[in-house]
């Protein structure tokens, strides 16, 4: 799936109503919200002023479909075991299926006892491998509607069905035989059913959307992780891949979708409905969770690349207005990319994409037709900002990625997620180059995935990126695979393997890897098999094999931090941790690592040296005292590195006398490992705060985006204190030359050229006017009065929105509040309301905070797979913190945000233990690394208020 997917997931709620059971859950899963709040970045938790960044995807968190049963069936299943065969999670290993017929038809229209249904019948062709007299297959919230029937394709009579029962817990159909089926045999097993075509986001489910005001239903697919068997009863691990042949049901005047083309469509005559039927080509070899299918009234646009259809469907406002264009422009470029990275031609006859206004994940890489959020694959090039522009074409080279390393070759089972996910969220920025190839966007993967995934990594309570298969088994644990660590840990990890491997043989192994596992299944040392025989043929010089290397990144969590001391030639590792005082589970690797360092002295780049124990001498390392030594170039590694006091000082002086001797990505690096080596205690805080000295002269986006990111640290833990003053006047100081620059480029008329250019143009103003440029900010007070008067015609560029907004909102009152509401309430364009929906949250008055907190709960005003995110997003905001904590106890008992004071915590460790005998479902992992984080908040806090306030006091 799509990135954001795994903060959507495993948070969401459906329905206002939630029974007692469910709570915990909740507010389990809610934390899980403020955890990734940093990473989200939809509003910079800083200060009152603060405002969205653009500068990262603009990932929305949504609902999803966290029933009741969710928490109660959990529950059942560890206190109750039993022997029964049902009783398992995993499929036995009897049956095994070839292909499938289904036949679905939605409703689009209520029934008489008002639901949306779908009714449907399948027939499974499959191979009994061990003789057995009982079939298991999935099935989920599907009503049979007649008694199944079993055949045998061979000959003789197939035995008789004595009985049938769904069995809700594990999801199964269980179906009993007079007699077993014979090994070696094939068999049909043909069912008819009825199944609820819910707004739960989740297996086949509906969306709903208005076009000149009448309402319109799409019948939708969301299949991935254990969603397949809500659709049909299917044997639904990824392993028991078959191939599908698909007909939809479905009313004159719509478009009906699935992964093949269309090989038929008739008229056909149901209880008395005309329909169209429609048959599509029977898939590939596949697994379930691929499948999609969609009933529509979406239009396209197409094109045609060397007989491959490539086309974009979406609402018909949405393509007529050319908000599909972009993304089909890039498609072809991506998908010939891919095909060449992989050696392998696109594995399917077509392409499809399509927006849906109602969507969980960010994007979903069904094979041959991806789904998306309207945000990730439509954009409006007067609306849309260039931050909406990025994650269009990093979402679709993710997705694209995925159809073949992921679709084509498949892992096995869901504990190996983080190698396919993790794949696909390294290899999403080569494609994304591919298209845009002036943007630099490979080095963004450093802010947005190795930063992000390091704060979480350096947490005790984090987790290898590998599980055991046993460990991954009930629907909700297979959900919390789905996180930040499988996505980004994994993809630096495989850029790491990447950069020390030399991509020629990792894209040679690659391709052998794809090439022998095709319509198959893997588990993720195949990989590293394959990659290994890439360097046997070569001279390549690896002081260990892959897997050797691989092991210590994957089946330990965390990462290490290198120091190098340049007066002895000393290098040393250690296990680095945010707060030293929590202790890891003991691994079998003692957290060391084998770690490929990359380095270089004033003259010369040099090449790799391995640290492949604790401590190790290395001559080179020792400097003159002109000399200075810098480790991981371009943070092509994942870990940080420390160095003595000498080498630091060097450093810091060549950032202030000639900062482009070092690249671009480690002055941000030296800025952020120095900031979490202070939080762990290792440097102090004030050398944390002097790598930021620089930022005076220096205009490029990522160093100052690492540092306006590590300070917002301090913002949030010093906002309600007499730090925050000091460091508002430091801060402006640093960046009135950014402002500066900008002004005199852009005289703030329009926007520079270069992609991160104009991230960091709306940095400039973000900052400027957060700390009190009084320019700034009538700038920007003059841009949102002139939209007022004139609520036509936006003045407004599409980068700087979100920050005019935002700083509009907070300082002005009702009025400037209820017109933004307007324009939010009348904004066609997804990407522009998401905008205007996180600048309502930057009110400073409780009252309009408190009534916009209301609004979640009314889907007419909030659709439902916003509200968590919208409330996440009020929190951020230091007037609404106290005041969502209120409502979310007091509504749904949800809760979140940084807890930072003693009395949340305690707030925090309360609910754990109130809920504890209900458990937490997939979010108790979420609950402990909140805890964890808030203790290590409160002792940084005690322990660097006073040095720091001295600090910005005279910041030198
Ligand atoms: C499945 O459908 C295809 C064509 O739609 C047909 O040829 C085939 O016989 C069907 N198979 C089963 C098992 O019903
Ligand atoms: C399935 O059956 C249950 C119990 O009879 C009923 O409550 C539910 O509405 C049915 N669902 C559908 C989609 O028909
Ligand atoms: C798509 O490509 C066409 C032709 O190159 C170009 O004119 C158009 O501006 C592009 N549209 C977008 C949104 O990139
Ligand atoms: C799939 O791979 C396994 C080995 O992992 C192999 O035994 C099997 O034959 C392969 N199946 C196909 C259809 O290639
Ligand atoms: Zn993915």
């Amino acid at each position: 799936m799509g990135k954001g997917f795994f903060i959507s997931k495993t948070v969401g709620i459906v329905g206002i109503v939630l029974g007692a059971g469910a709570v915990a859950t909740i507010i389990a899963l809610s934390v899980v919200y403020s955890q990734e709040k940093s990473r989200n970045n939809e509003v910079q938790p800083t200060t009152t002023t603060t405002t969205t960044s653009p500068t990262t995807t603009p990932t929305t968190v949504a609902t999803a479909a966290v029933t009741t049963e969710g928490a109660v069936t959990t529950e059942a299943a560890t206190t109750a075991p039993s022997n029964e065969p049902w009783d398992q999670w995993r499929l036995p290993h009897t049956l095994s299926p070839q292909t499938y017929n289904v036949t679905l038809w939605p409703r689009l229209q209520e029934d008489e006892n008002k639901l949306y249904i779908f009714t449907g019948h399948s027939s499974v062709i499959f191979t009994c491998l061990e003789k057995t007299d009982l079939i298991l297959i999935h099935s989920n919230k599907l009503n049979m509607t007649k008694d199944p029937v079993l055949t045998t394709l061979g000959s003789g009579s197939a035995p008789t069905i004595i009985s049938h029962m769904l069995y809700p817990k594990t999801q199964y159909l269980v179906i009993k035989l007079n007699e077993e089926l014979t090994a070696g045999e094939s068999y049909e097993l043909y069912t008819e059913f009825q199944g609820e075509l819910a707004d739960d986001l989740g297996g086949f489910y509906r969306s709903e959307y208005f076009e000149k005001d009448v309402k319109k239903v799409v019948a939708t697919t969301q299949m991935q992780p254990t969603d397949a068997r809500k659709a049909f009863p299917c044997f639904d691990e990824p392993a028991m891949k078959a191939v599908f042949h698909i007909t939809l049901l479905h009313d004159p005047g719509t478009t009906a979708l699935s992964n093949g083309v269309v090989i038929d469509e008739v008229e056909v005559t149901m209880d008395d409905t005309a329909l169209i039927k429609t048959t599509f080509a029977p898939t590939e070899k596949m697994s379930t969770y691929l499948l999609a299918f969609i009933v529509s009234e979406f239009i396209s646009i197409e094109e045609n690349i060397d007989g491959l259809q490539i086309r974009i469907f979406a609402r018909n406002e949405a393509i007529n207005s050319g908000q599909g264009d972009y993304a089909l422009n890039t498609t072809g470029p991506i998908l010939k990319f891919f095909e060449r990275y992989y050696n392998v031609s696109y594995p399917l006859p077509k392409s499809d994409q399509i927006a849906l206004p109602d969507f969980n994940a960010g994007a979903m890489e069904n094979w041959g037709l991806i789904t998306y959020r309207e945000t990730a694959l439509l954009y409006d090039k007067d609306i849309s900002s260039n931050g909406n522009k990025e994650r269009v074409v990093t979402v679709i080279a993710h997705e694209l990625a995925h159809q073949w390393f992921g679709n084509l070759v498949t892992i096995k089972w869901w504990n190996d997620l983080w190698l396919n996910e993790g794949f696909a969220s390294y290899v999403e920025y080569l494609g994304a180059h591919e298209a845009e190839p002036d943007w630099n966007i490979k080095d963004l993967i450093v802010l947005n995935d190795v930063h992000r995934v390091f704060a979480i990594d350096a947490l005790a309570s984090s987790h290898p990126l590998s599980s055991k298969e046993e460990d991954v088994q009930r629907p909700e644990q297979i959900s919390e695979v789905f996180d930040a660590i499988s996505y980004s840990k994994g993809a630096s990890v495989l850029r790491m393997l990447s950069f020390f491997l030399t991509e020629k043989l990792f894209t040679r192994g690659l391709q052998t890897y794809l090439d022998h596992f095709k319509f198959n299944n893997t588990v993720y040392t195949d990989l590293w098999d394959h990659l290994q025989m890439a360097v046997n043929e070569t001279e390549t010089d690896l002081p260990k094999s892959v897997r050797d290397i691989m092991d210590r990144w994957v089946l330990q969590m965390g990462f290490p931090v290198v120091t190098i001391d340049t007066a002895t030639g000393q290098i040393s590792q250690e296990h680095f941790l945010l707060d030293p005082t929590t202790k890891p589970e003991p691994s079998d690797f003692n957290y060391e690592w084998y770690v490929p360092i990359s380095w270089k002295k004033p003259d010369a780049q040099k090449p790799i040296y391995w640290l492949l124990q604790k401590n190790a001498e290395f001559e080179d390392m020792k400097t003159n005292t002109d000399e200075w030594v810098l480790a991981n170039i371009d943070v092509n590694g994942y870990y940080r590195v420390n160095y003595d006091n000498a080498n630091w000082e060097r450093l810091l002086n060549v950032l202030k006398t000639s900062r482009t001797s070092i690249p671009v990505l480690n002055r941000a690096q030296l800025i952020d490992d120095a900031f979490n080596l202070a939080k762990a205690g290792i440097v102090p805080t004030t050398l944390a705060l002097r790598t930021t000295l620089f930022l005076s002269g220096e205009t490029e986006y990522i160093p100052w985006e690492s540092a306006l990111k590590n300070l917002d640290y301090f913002y949030l833990m010093f906002d309600r204190s007499d730090v925050y003053g000091l460091m508002q006047d430091y801060v402006k100081t640093q960046v009135t030359p950014l402002f500066e620059h900008f002004t005199k480029l852009t005289s703030w008329e329009n926007v520079p050229n270069g992609h991160t250019d104009q991230y960091n143009q709306v940095n400039a103003l973000r900052v400027a006017c957060s700390t009190g440029l009084e320019d700034c900010k009538t700038l920007v007070k003059n841009w949102f009065e002139k939209w007022m008067e004139n609520p036509t015609v936006n003045p407004i560029h599409a980068n700087l929105r979100s920050t005019v907004y935002c700083n509009a909102i907070a300082t002005g009152g009702a009025k400037e509040w209820d017109f933004a509401w307007d324009m939010f309430d009348k904004a066609t364009v997804a990407a522009e309301k998401d905008k205007l929906r996180a600048a309502l949250a930057c009110a400073t008055q409780p009252w309009l905070l408190n009534r916009y907190l209301g609004y979640t709960l009314d889907p007419s005003k909030i659709r439902k797979q916003d509200a968590t995110s919208t409330i996440t997003t009020i929190a951020g905001n230091v007037v609404g913190q106290s005041l969502a904590w209120d409502f979310v106890r007091a509504n749904w008992e949800y809760i979140f945000n940084q807890f930072s004071t003693e009395f949340e915590l305690k707030q925090l460790m309360q609910f754990r233990d109130d809920f504890a005998h209900i458990g937490f479902g997939s979010g108790t992992l979420a609950i402990q690394q909140s805890i964890e984080r808030t203790q290590a908040n409160i002792n940084w806090v005690d322990q660097n208020k006073e040095q720091i306030a001295e600090w910005f006091k005279n910041p030198v």
